[in-house]
């Protein structure tokens, strides 16, 4: 068994955004009772001396918890490394001082488009102008700045404009990731979708930009994995290198887990290295004996290891098969069917699509 390199710590699932991608649960009531910052400080000690190295803070939108400084302290007096990956809503000149001298390693924010109108109706509130300034005040205080944009049928033919807005604000990474369909991102995934002419020509600008900004700015360009031949290697493989904590103190091997029917395993009630070790959930799809056919015998199996399970669920209803994503996948005709109907001649670009609701509202 290896150990783990990077915890993604959840620290709440509340956010005063509403993005219809959004991977969070859908029943955000069951997470109200969050950690406290003792338990937090508790958790980051566990993923340390489990070989815990880098710690990435994230939500829901970590800047509304009150303690997020103390939580950043306390992981980097443990040597980790720090990211808090944010909407940048509550990012004030004071808080960022605050997390700068707790020692935050770097700030990873999500725009959601490449001007204000588009970026807000996707935001479901006001907030771009609020992320230029918060991503220019990164800058000023010497982060390394992520900026994350995740792409979709409806902006993803604005993907220069998107590297144009990342150049203007010196972000030393650009992260153009196209959705995933977990949680509210599944529900409106045909509107979600896009084409292959649209994914053709993202990746022809990408790669121009790529030569251009060769050097100076890095650029990761995750594929739609509906359009992908084979599936991708999710989490590194399960329960090998990242484990996830929820809000209420449940420990998962990736952040979309949640929808599994497997096992509960929290840091409420057990050692993060046990969890780790010994728990069901993180043993269930753990190597290659779980495999079905055709990954069983496929000699990709320790390359991919059969995609990704919380896909395989919310597709077929069974989290140990092939991933539908994968051609030789039985169950591959439910990907290709969501991809015919993204490329109707007919289809808009633009379509209805039902936003992620507040955590009150559901409470
Ligand atoms: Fe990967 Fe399984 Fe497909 Fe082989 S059959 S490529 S292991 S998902
Ligand atoms: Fe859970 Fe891929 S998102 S295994």
């Amino acid at each position: 068994m290896t150990s783990p390199f990077g915890l993604l710590a959840e620290l709440t699932y509340a956010c005063p955004l509403h993005c219809p991608y959004c991977s969070n649960p859908l029943n955000l009531a069951d997470y109200g009772e969050e950690l406290t910052t003792a338990q937090w400080q508790r958790v980051l000690t566990e993923a340390r001396e489990l070989g815990v190295v880098q710690l990435h803070m994230s939500g829901g939108e970590p800047l509304q918890r009150r303690d997020v400084v103390e939580i950043a302290r306390s992981a980097n007096e443990l040597g980790l490394y720090t990211n808090l990956i944010t909407s940048a809503i509550g990012l004030s000149p004071r808080r960022a001082e605050q997390l700068r001298a707790a020692g935050l390693d770097h700030v990873q924010i999500s725009i959601q488009a490449h001007e204000a109108t588009a970026s807000d109706n996707i935001a479901g509130t006001r907030s771009f102008e609020r992320k230029i300034a918060a991503a220019r005040l990164v800058k000023e205080l010497g982060w390394p700045l992520t900026l994350n944009i995740v792409l979709h049928r409806m902006n993803i033919d604005r993907i220069s404009d998107i590297i144009a807005l990342a150049e203007r604000l010196h972000a030393d990474r650009i992260e153009l990731a196209n959705t995933q369909y977990y949680g509210w991102a599944l529900h409106n995934r045909s509107a979600l979708l896009p084409s292959r002419k649209q994914i053709d020509r993202a990746k022809a600008v990408v790669r121009a930009a790529n030569k251009r900004l060769e050097g100076k700015t890095t650029i990761i360009y995750i594929l739609p994995d509906y359009y992908a031949q084979y599936p991708k290697p999710c989490m590194d493989g399960w329960g090998r290198r990242q484990l996830t904590v929820t809000p209420n103190g449940d420990v998962l091997p990736c952040p979309a887990a949640h929808t599994l029917p497997l096992p509960r395993a929290s840091v409420r009630e057990k050692s993060l290295g046990w969890i780790w070790a010994e728990s069901p959930v993180f043993q269930r799809f753990r190597g290659t004996d779980w495999m079905p056919e055709p990954c069983r015998s496929c000699p990709r199996r320790e390359i991919d290891f059969g995609g990704c399970r919380c896909q395989a669920f919310l597709l077929t209803g069974d989290a140990a098969r092939t991933d539908p994503v994968c051609i030789l996948s039985p169950d591959h005709e439910i990907v290709a069917d969501a991809v015919r109907a993204a490329n109707e001649e007919t289809r808009p670009l633009a379509e209805a699509l039902t936003p992620r609701p507040h955590p009150r509202d559901t409470r």
